[in-house]
């Protein structure tokens, strides 16, 4: 618990603004302290030295890089600054995310009210031409979600979800109902009850893109991604 607070601080104090916002977002394929393989493709980051880092996002940032590139090239957005962003990457992995077990549960907690906080704020605001956007937004939140819960991807069925109507009011409800109910959770399966409505919601909203696209006579494998960067990782849910 202190170590998060203080991993929390570390970031505030040192991450450059572009970069704070997304830092959370990269433990879901990385690893708290950027230990894993990202999706089975990526380096062992931790590994890495500060050099070799600013190297791999020069890369992505010049459009270069491994097979799944795009999904880096969309994180390295292109006025990011290298220097910094590979300084923080190195600090964040040597620097232990959790110190106990419970700890997991509580940044998890942390990191899906602030993103859905921040849906909301968005959906709240968001015009018309705006929600597809905002749905790109559900399906990342998600696929986060998903990535980086354990007991969650055993209540999820994607073969369940199905394609549904909804309203801009019928969406800000669900996000806002997840939320409060995470608030109020205190155990990992009491926070995975919560979010199975907003990974059906993300799955209605991929199921109804799907039929869209089909529609139109797109050929379509459900694209989780949607817009500028969009990469497919319908593949890496189906394989779990
Ligand atoms: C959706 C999953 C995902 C997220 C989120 C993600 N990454 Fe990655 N990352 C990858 C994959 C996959 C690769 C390997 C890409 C390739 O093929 O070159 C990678 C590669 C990297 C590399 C270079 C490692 C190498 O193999 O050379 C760095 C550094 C990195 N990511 C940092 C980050 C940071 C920092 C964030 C958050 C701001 C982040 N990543 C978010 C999936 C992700």
């Amino acid at each position: 618990m202190k170590q998060i607070i203080k991993l929390g601080l570390i970031t505030l104090v040192t991450a450059p603004l572009v970069l704070l916002a997304d830092m959370d977002r990269c433990v879901s394929c990385h690893g708290v302290d950027f230990e894993k393989h990202a999706l089975g493709v990526s380096r062992i980051v931790k590994d890495m030295n500060e050099t070799e880092i600013k190297a791999a996002l020069d890369g992505y940032k010049a459009g270069k890089g491994g097979a799944m590139k795009e999904l880096m090239m969309a994180e390295v957005n292109l006025g990011v600054d290298t220097d910094a962003m590979a300084a923080d990457i190195y600090n964040e992995s040597r620097t232990p995310g959790f110190e106990e077990p419970s700890d997991e549960f509580i940044f998890q907690k942390r990191l899906n009210v602030r993103s859905l906080h921040k849906l909301k704020e968005n959906i709240k605001k968001a015009k018309k031409e705006d929600m597809k956007k905002i749905s790109s937004q559900i399906k990342t939140t998600a696929f986060n979600m998903y990535a980086y819960d354990k007991v969650l991807r055993d209540k999820v069925k994607f073969e369940d979800f199905q394609a549904k109507k909804l309203t801009k009011e019928d969406i800000l409800n669900t996000v806002t109902e997840v939320k409060k109910c995470i608030d109020h959770t205190f155990s990992p399966e009491a926070m995975a009850k919560c979010e199975v409505p907003f990974m059906n919601l993300a799955g209605n909203l991929v199921k109804n893109e799907g039929n869209m696209m089909k529609a139109k006579g797109i050929k379509n494998k459900a694209p989780l991604f949607t817009g500028e960067g969009a990469v497919d990782l319908s593949k890496y849910l189906e394989e779990k």
